[in-house]
Order: structure tokens, then C-alpha cells, then sequence
């Protein structure tokens, strides 16, 4: 193979310029020309294509979003848009793609792949829901910016004996509000995983404001409600100060931190490997207990990403 592109997808991460950086790197030095694909499958169907020098990913690895730009593409969901894509691809002579996105870009993948284009992809997105992989790219360094909001917000709520609900993304998944929800000490957690009961959540805020403890964090995941109407119904139930701060686009941006780095570079090199076999290659790439796993497409529709319950249920153990 002599010419492959990249292209990221969807809801930005971090950890996405490190995977680029390490795409081109690698590329070069097998020597393979890579291309870049700005703004996702849009850019795919346009052709907003320009090869990728040694320079152009250099200062890039510490940095959030990503240097080609994303987009959601509708059109690129059309038979016609995937003809002008693939008509892009022959143009180009990029025989082989790297796709660094969430579920529906793998989607897109696969769809690609379908079409005769060797097609790998890197789990990018926050949300840490893509099948066969233990952890996606973006996903550590987005815990991370939760927690470092949660203890912030927990400083001013216990200065004014307040209870704090916070909102927190991730779409369909639970998992930054387990994760992030864990590390951070919260009272309680509220996934679209688990059956939502109010009267849990008020008995205990009751519970513990009778013991003494004043302030308590919840946190709610976006895929269950708003945390504004949580705040409304803890209100009307228990008339306890309550408030919410919804972190919304923060946990999208930031410096990638190690964790995430580390991934980008090893799922981006790992990338360059399989397309530079030669032989027709449909692969998304994941992580299994630390090791790079390369799964097919059939996963996407077979397997369901899963929420730690264990971490969920440790959170509530430990929380009283
Ligand atoms: O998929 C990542 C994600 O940040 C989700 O957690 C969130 O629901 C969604 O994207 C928001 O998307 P956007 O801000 O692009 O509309």
C-alpha cells in the first residue's frame, strides 16, 4: 500500500492529534504517503484532502480536539454520498483509511470497508461505548476533567451546605458518570443503565443532612434527564438547597493526559501495520486487558458496549 488517509469523526476527544501524529509518523517511515481528511466523511465527499508531512503533525501531541477538524455527516449516511466519497478515495489514489471516531463512524467504516477500501478504525469519543474495547480514546482525560469540576463544585457546596447536582455527558452510556462519579466521592449516581428512583436519592440526602453532612454531589448522566429536573425533584421533595452545573463541551476539550496519549499513538501505529499488509483489511481496533486488539465490524452490531456496574455498585456501597 502506498497511499493511505485519516480521518476523525463525530464528537471530538482527546487523544486524537496523538493518533494522527503517530498515523503520519509511522506512515512515513514505511514509506506510505499519508493524506489527511478534513472535517470527517464531509470532507470525504468534498475532497478537502492534502498530504501530511513529518511537520505538519509536529507540536500537536499534547493538544485537545483535532488538527483535521469533525463533522457529523448526513450525507455521507446516502448511497451517493458514499459513491462521491469513494470517488474522492480514486481520485486521491488513497487506498487504505484510518476512521478515528465514536459508534457511528465505525459505522461508516464499515460501510467504506463494504465498498473495497481497507478501512481500520481507533475508538475516538468520550463516552467509552464502542464494542470490544475496554476503554476508548478521550475517555481518561474526560474522567479526569469531571473529577477536577466535581472537587471544585464540592469546595463551594460544603462552604454554603449545599447539595450539587451535576450533569455530565456521554450520551446513551453511564460510564463517565460511574467512573468520574466514583473517583469524585459522590452520593449517588444516575445512569441510563440502572432504573431511576428519586426516592433513593432524597431518603439518603434526608438520611445524611439528619446525621450532620450538609452537602452531597450527584451526578447524572445526560442520557437519563436533565440535571435541572433532578434539582426540581429533589427540591420539591425534601426543600434542601440544591443546584446544577451542567460541565457540557469541558469534558470534550483539554490536553490529552498520558493514558490517552499512549493509546492514540499505539492505535494509530497499529493502524499503519494492518493497512500496510497489503491485504484487504476491515478492523476496529479496541483494548483488552492493556493489549491492542483488532476485532471486525460484525462486533458493532453484535455486542453491546457495557457500564462498570461493579464500580457502580462499589460507588453506592461506599457512598453513606
Ligand atoms: O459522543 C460524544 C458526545 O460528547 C456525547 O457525550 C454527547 O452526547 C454528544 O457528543 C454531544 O454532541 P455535540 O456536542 O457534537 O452535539
Amino acid at each position: 500500500m502506498k497511499k493511505i488517509g485519516v480521518l476523525t469523526s463525530g464528537g471530538d476527544s482527546p487523544g486524537m492529534n496523538a493518533a494522527i501524529r503517530a498515523i503520519v509518523r509511522k506512515g512515513i517511515s514505511m514509506n506510505i504517503e499519508v493524506y489527511g481528511i478534513y472535517h470527517g466523511y464531509t470532507g470525504l465527499i468534498e475532497g478537502t484532502i492534502r498530504q501530511l508531512d513529518l511537520g505538519s503533525v509536529g507540536d500537536i501531541i499534547h493538544r485537545g480536539g483535532t488538527i483535521l477538524r469533525t463533522s457529523r455527516s448526513d450525507a455521507f449516511k446516502t448511497e451517493e454520498g458514499r459513491q462521491a466519497a469513494l470517488a474522492q478515495l480514486r481520485k486521491f489514489g488513497i487506498e487504505g483509511l484510518v476512521v478515528i471516531g465514536g459508534d457511528g463512524s465505525s459505522r461508516g467504516a464499515q460501510k467504506l470497508f463494504e465498498l473495497g477500501i481497507s478501512t481500520v478504525t481507533i475508538p475516538g469519543t468520550i463516552d467509552n461505548d464502542i464494542p470490544g474495547t475496554e476503554m476508548t480514546l478521550g475517555f481518561d482525560t474526560a474522567v479526569n476533567t469531571v473529577i477536577e469540576a466535581i472537587d471544585k463544585i464540592r469546595d463551594t457546596a460544603a462552604s454554603h451546605d449545599r447539595i450539587s447536582v451535576i450533569e455530565v455527558m456521554g450520551r446513551h452510556s453511564g460510564n463517565i458518570a460511574v467512573w468520574a462519579g466514583l473517583a469524585g466521592g459522590a452520593e449517588s449516581i444516575v445512569i441510563p443503565e440502572v432504573d431511576f428512583n428519586i426516592e433513593e436519592i432524597t431518603d439518603k440526602l434526608e438520611e445524611t443532612n439528619k446525621r450532620g453532612k450538609k452537602h452531597s454531589t450527584i451526578i447524572v448522566a445526560e442520557g437519563v434527564c436533565s440535571g435541572a429536573k433532578v434539582v426540581e425533584m429533589i427540591k420539591e421533595r425534601t426543600g434542601l438547597d440544591t443546584r446544577v452545573t451542567v460541565l457540557g463541551h469541558m469534558q470534550r476539550g483539554g490536553s490529552p493526559s498520558a493514558t490517552d496519549r499512549l493509546l492514540g499513538s499505539r492505535w494509530g501505529a497499529k493502524a499503519v501495520e494492518l493497512l500496510a499488509s497489503g491485504e484487504p483489511v476491515g478492523k476496529m481496533l479496541g483494548l483488552r486487558a492493556n493489549r491492542l486488539v483488532a476485532n471486525g465490524f460484525d462486533l458493532l452490531h453484535s455486542e453491546k458496549p457495557a457500564v462498570n456496574l461493579e464500580l457502580y455498585e462499589l460507588s453506592n456501597s461506599i457512598s453513606i
